[in-house]
C-alpha cells in the first residue's frame, strides 16, 4: 500500500504512520521538524514499513507538489493520501490582529488543497485512490473563541463533499472528524478537552473507518450528540467570552 501522509512528526500523524508501517506500507511522511521526521521514519522502518521523508511546510504549494511528484515517480500508483497536518489556535479577536487566524486558515485549508489536488490527475488516470482529510468535530460546530479553526474545518468538510461528487466513483474521499485526541495540539489546551481519548485509540478508530472507506467519521460517538445540540451548548459556552468583554471593555 502506497501512502502519502502529512503532519507525521507528532500526534495523530505519527501514530497513523506507525499503524500503517506495521502493515508494511510504503510511506511518504512529511512535516517541518526534520529531527522528529527522521525519528518517526526510523521507527516506521523498524515496524516493517518502507519510508521516504519530505521536510516541508504544507502551505508551500511548490515544495509540496515537488514531494508528491517525487513520491509518484517511485510508485506504480497512490493508494491513500492523508491530509492530516493542522494547526489550532484560539482567536483572541479582542486583540484585533488577524495574523494567527490567517495562519490557521492557510495551514488547515490551503495545506489540504496543496496536499490533495496534485494527486488527482494520477488518481483519475488510474481510476483508483483514497483521499482522507482530517477535519474535526469543529467541521460541524463553530466553537466560541476558535472561529478561524472552525472555519478551516468547515471548509475542508465542503472540499471533501465537493471532491467526492466530482472525482470518479472509484476514488474514495473520507472526512475524519475527531473529538479531542491526545496530541501536542491538545497538550497545549490544558483542561479544555472533554471526552478526550488516547492517541493510539484515536488512530485505531481512524484506520478502521478508512478501511471501510467511510464518507465521514465523527468520533467518539458522544460528539454526534454535542453537534446535534450546538445551539443550546454554544449559548452556554459563549457566556465566559461575553463576560470577559464586559470586564475588559474599559481597557480597550
Ligand atoms: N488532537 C485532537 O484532539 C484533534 C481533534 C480534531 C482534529 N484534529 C486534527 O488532527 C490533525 C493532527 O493534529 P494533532 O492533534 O495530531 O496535532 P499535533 O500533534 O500538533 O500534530 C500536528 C502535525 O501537523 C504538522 N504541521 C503543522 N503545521 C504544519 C505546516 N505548516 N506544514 C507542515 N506540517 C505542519 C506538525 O508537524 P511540524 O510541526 O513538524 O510541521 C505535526 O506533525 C490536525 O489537522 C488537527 O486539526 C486533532
Amino acid at each position: 500500500m502506497n501512502i502519502y501522509l502529512t503532519g507525521a512528526t507528532s500526534g495523530l500523524g505519527e501514530y497513523l504512520a506507525y499503524k500503517y508501517a506495521k502493515r508494511g506500507a510504503f510511506l511518504a511522511l512529511s512535516g517541518r521538524r526534520k529531527e522528529k521526521l527522521t525519528d518517526v521514519a526510523k521507527k516506521c522502518e523498524e515496524l516493517g514499513g518502507k519510508v521516504v521523508t519530505y521536510c516541508l511546510d504544507v502551505t508551500d504549494q511548490h515544495a509540496t507538489k515537488e514531494s508528491i511528484q517525487d513520491f509518484l515517480s517511485k510508485v506504480v500508483s497512490i493508494d491513500l493520501v492523508i491530509a492530516n497536518a493542522g494547526y489550532g489556535f484560539v482567536d483572541r479577536i479582542h486583540k484585533g490582529d488577524p495574523t494567527e487566524l490567517n495562519k490557521v486558515i492557510d495551514i488547515n485549508v490551503n495545506g489540504v488543497i496543496n496536499t490533495v489536488v496534485p494527486f488527482m490527475p494520477s488518481m483519475i488516470k488510474n481510476d483508483k485512490g483514497h483521499i482522507a482529510i482530517i477535519g474535526s468535530v469543529a467541521s460541524h460546530f463553530a466553537w466560541p473563541g476558535a472561529g478561524a479553526y472552525a472555519a478551516s474545518k468547515h471548509a475542508v468538510k465542503a472540499l471533501s463533499k465537493s471532491w467526492r461528487r466530482t472525482l470518479p466513483k472509484n476514488v474514495d474521499v473520507t472526512l475524519i472528524c475527531p473529538g479531542f485526541v491526545k496530541s501536542e495540539m491538545t497538550d497545549s489546551m490544558g483542561t479544555m478537552t472533554p471526552f478526550m481519548i488516547g492517541t493510539e485509540d484515536g488512530v485505531n478508530r481512524i484506520v478502521k473507518a478508512l478501511d471501510k472507506k467511510k464518507k465521514m467519521f465523527i468520533f467518539p460517538f458522544i460528539w454526534k450528540l454535542v453537534i446535534a445540540l450546538e445551539g443550546p451548548i454554544s449559548f452556554f459556552m459563549s457566556m465566559p467570552f461575553r463576560n470577559n468583554h464586559k470586564k475588559n471593555r474599559n481597557k480597550l
